[in-house]
């Protein structure tokens, strides 16, 4: 897997905002949209900063652009300060002038008999949109992407999954505490992701390890984003310290 080291956190971020800022002028210009899958969690909130600053300072338009969110916490309200639709609003979509209708998120929202329904339809809308052009990942410290857990099969589709342990400690600062971090969430599956045109996987701080499995160990279920490496158009965009267990 192609690996973009940068110094820090800010700089790579700032290249991921620019590689995704030409692809959307590049689909402008042909008067096509351009369909982005997005990621939540503490590792695109610069990349979103940048591409605010852009849409702010230097004119770029996002009315061509079509998004689709990895995942959602379920249950979750919409309004819950933790919901990644809450997250998705505060750091990128209040702030740029994308058309609210091209806004795809997971609902967390609906009653479990119309789960399977809603993940069905979100492939097919993924489907209708023409595919995802460029998604947008980041790593957990067990190798998830999305939240697709170790064991995730390839073959998987959006769908509701058990969040490991590991992910609802890691993910428990944003909670009051642990027993507050949701059991379950929607997210694409390894084959929705697998589909994507291109790929950018970010990872900051101490990723080191699973860093190093992830792009020189074997391809493994237990290891989901192993699988990247056998996508024909995907570059991980990391920190010098995240890329120092890289041989
Ligand atoms: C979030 C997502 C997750 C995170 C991963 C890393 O939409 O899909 O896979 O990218 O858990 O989280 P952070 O960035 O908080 O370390």
């Amino acid at each position: 897997i192609p690996c973009e080291i940068f110094s820090n956190a800010k700089e790579g971020s700032r290249y991921a905002a620019k590689e995704i800022a030409a692809l959307i002028k590049e689909k402008q210009s042909k008067g096509e949209k351009c369909v982005l899958g997005l990621a939540t969690g503490s590792t695109p909130i610069s990349m979103y900063a940048e591409l605010v600053r852009m849409h702010k300072e230097e004119g770029l338009s996002f009315r061509n652009v079509i998004t689709f969110n990895l995942d959602e916490y379920y249950p979750i309200d919409k309004d819950a300060y933790q919901s990644y639709w809450s997250f998705m609003h505060r750091h990128l979509f209040d702030h740029i002038d994308i058309d609210k209708a091209n806004i795809h998120i997971p609902n967390g929202e609906l009653p479990k008999e119309a789960i399977k329904a809603h993940c069905m339809e979100y492939e097919q809308m993924i489907e209708d949109a023409g595919g995802i052009d460029l998604q947008v990942l980041g790593i957990g410290n067990n190798g998830h992407i999305g939240f697709n857990e170790p064991g995730s099969s390839i073959f998987s589709k959006t769908r509701l999954i058990n969040l490991d342990n590991s992910t609802r400690v890691a993910n428990s600062r944003e909670f009051q505490n642990i027993a507050k971090v949701p059991r379950l969430a929607l997210t694409m599956g390894i084959s929705t992701i697998m589909k994507s045109k291109r790929i950018i996987l970010m990872a900051w701080g101490f990723k080191a390890q699973i860093i190093a499995k992830t792009v020189e160990g074997d391809v493994t279920e237990q290891v989901p984003a192993s699988i990247l490496q056998q996508h024909n158009n995907c570059t991980f965009v990391l920190e010098e310290n995240t890329a120092s267990e890289l041989t």
